[in-house]
């Protein structure tokens, strides 16, 4: 994204790039010779993702790393260039639909490519199930969309939201943590993610002492730490992403509480910030699907290639927003680029075994990656793997989808 798009932030915009500039230069006769070569047209990919608010990295991270995934298969899939409508979802459910008819019905994106905050993701999911497009969410972990409202043209390349928090429930249990406080913003995916920890937490014998909750993306944090303070919990589990995420660790130390109630979460606690929080996440626990230290020549070298093209550093959004690159380009090569060959194109992609930087992982039946999940502790600037926690977990399971066809 180019300054300024980033400086025109916070506004609704479409940007055609390639179509755009292509428009202009016909009007004013200006055609460059190229616009006449004969060749396939381009394949238009819809990138709906939040570039603003507490959100506005993450969308950031998503977009380069589809575009680096795109880059390093010579810029094209199967022959044929991509050009992109972008818009700033601005993290914002009340526009989620409207955003995603507009891409699909007047920009007629090829692919939609979206979004990372579950709310919006209902009404991309709505208008996906509508329209049929090509659909890949490349953060977003609401249940429902690869559950009770899969649909065949949906794929998912990051996670369900309790599938993140799942696999922390037996590891808290098991440090003798006999009773905990929960925390998160109050939206369908911070519910997910505190139902996942509660379900295994639960079933290995711990007790939530008290649920509390904030409205998205309030992060005025210092009443219910006070409230912490005063309920003196064996642990706390939190559900907080991107910039709340932040302003969240530094708070929770600033309050004193850092050193005397153990905090945990799924690792988007600590996942992108680390840069940002100085000490106060050092020695956290999370679990989640990725770290950034995975010992694998595909890690390595995409944490090289990312941090080098786009001067920030890779973390677990950017790596779905490559996996999501990586699954289109298996599912548009399987053939030759007809992006018409809908059902050959779902076939494939439901077939692809990513080779990611997280490590190799395959489509559920709803259409949801079955993965690894990884307990991780914050060393430094880094989320140290320090174990497995679960392993090919499916969660919550794919019967849960009918697909209809
Ligand atoms: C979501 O709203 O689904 C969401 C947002 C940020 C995350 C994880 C899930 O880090």
């Amino acid at each position: 994204m180019s300054e300024n798009e980033k400086s025109n932030s916070g506004r609704r915009k479409f940007l055609q790039d390639g179509a755009a500039v292509g428009g202009m230069a016909a009007l004013s006769g200006l055609v460059p010779a190229v616009a006449f070569a004969q060749g396939p047209s381009k394949i238009k990919i819809g990138l709906m993702l939040p570039f603003t608010g507490t959100f506005g990295q993450i969308g950031l991270g998503i977009s380069n790393a589809f575009k680096l995934a795109i880059q390093e298969n010579g810029g094209k899939i199967a022959g044929r260039e991509l050009e992109y409508a972008t818009v700033d979802d601005e993290s914002d459910p009340a526009k989620g639909a409207d955003n995603a008819n507009r891409l699909v019905s007047r920009d007629k994106v090829d692919v939609l490519v979206g979004t990372v905050h579950s709310g919006v993701q209902m009404g991309i999911q709505k208008i996906a199930r509508e329209s049929g497009v090509l659909t890949i969410i490349p953060n977003a972990g609401v249940a429902a969309a690869t559950t009770t409202l899969c649909a065949p043209n949906v794929f998912r390349t990051s996670f369900a939201n309790g599938q993140t928090t799942y696999p922390m429930g037996p590891i808290v249990a098991k440090k003798g943590h006999k009773n905990v406080v929960t925390l998160s913003w109050r939206y369908a995916a911070g519910e997910e993610m505190i139902a996942g920890f509660k379900d295994s937490y639960t079933k290995a014998g711990g007790k939530i002492l008290r649920e509390l909750w904030l409205p998205f993306p309030n992060v005025e944090f210092q009443a219910l730490l006070t409230e912490i303070a005063s309920l003196k919990p064996d642990a706390v589990f939190v559900f907080f992403a991107g910039g709340g995420a932040a302003k969240f660790l530094r708070d929770y130390q600033a309050a004193g509480l850092k050193d005397k109630i153990p905090l945990y979460g799924s690792g988007f606690l600590t996942d992108g910030v680390l840069e940002a929080v100085g000490n106060a996440a050092e020695g956290i626990e999370t679990t989640l699907h990725y770290g950034d230290g995975i010992e694998t020549p595909k890690n390595k070298a995409f944490r090289l290639a990312f941090a080098k093209n786009y001067k920030m550093q890779p973390d677990v959004y950017s790596m779905q927003g490559y996996d999501a690159g990586l699954l289109l380009i298996a599912g548009l090569n399987a053939v030759k680029g007809d992006i018409t060959k809908k059902k050959e194109i779902i076939s494939a992609m439901e077939k692809a075994q990513i080779d990611s930087p997280r490590g190799k992982w395959h489509m559920s039946a709803g259409h949801n990656p079955v993965q690894d999940f990884y307990l991780r502790k914050v060393v430094g600037h880094e989320n140290k793997v320090i174990g497995v926690a679960m392993k090919a977990l499916d969660y919550p399971p794919a019967s849960l989808c009918k697909m209809a066809r």
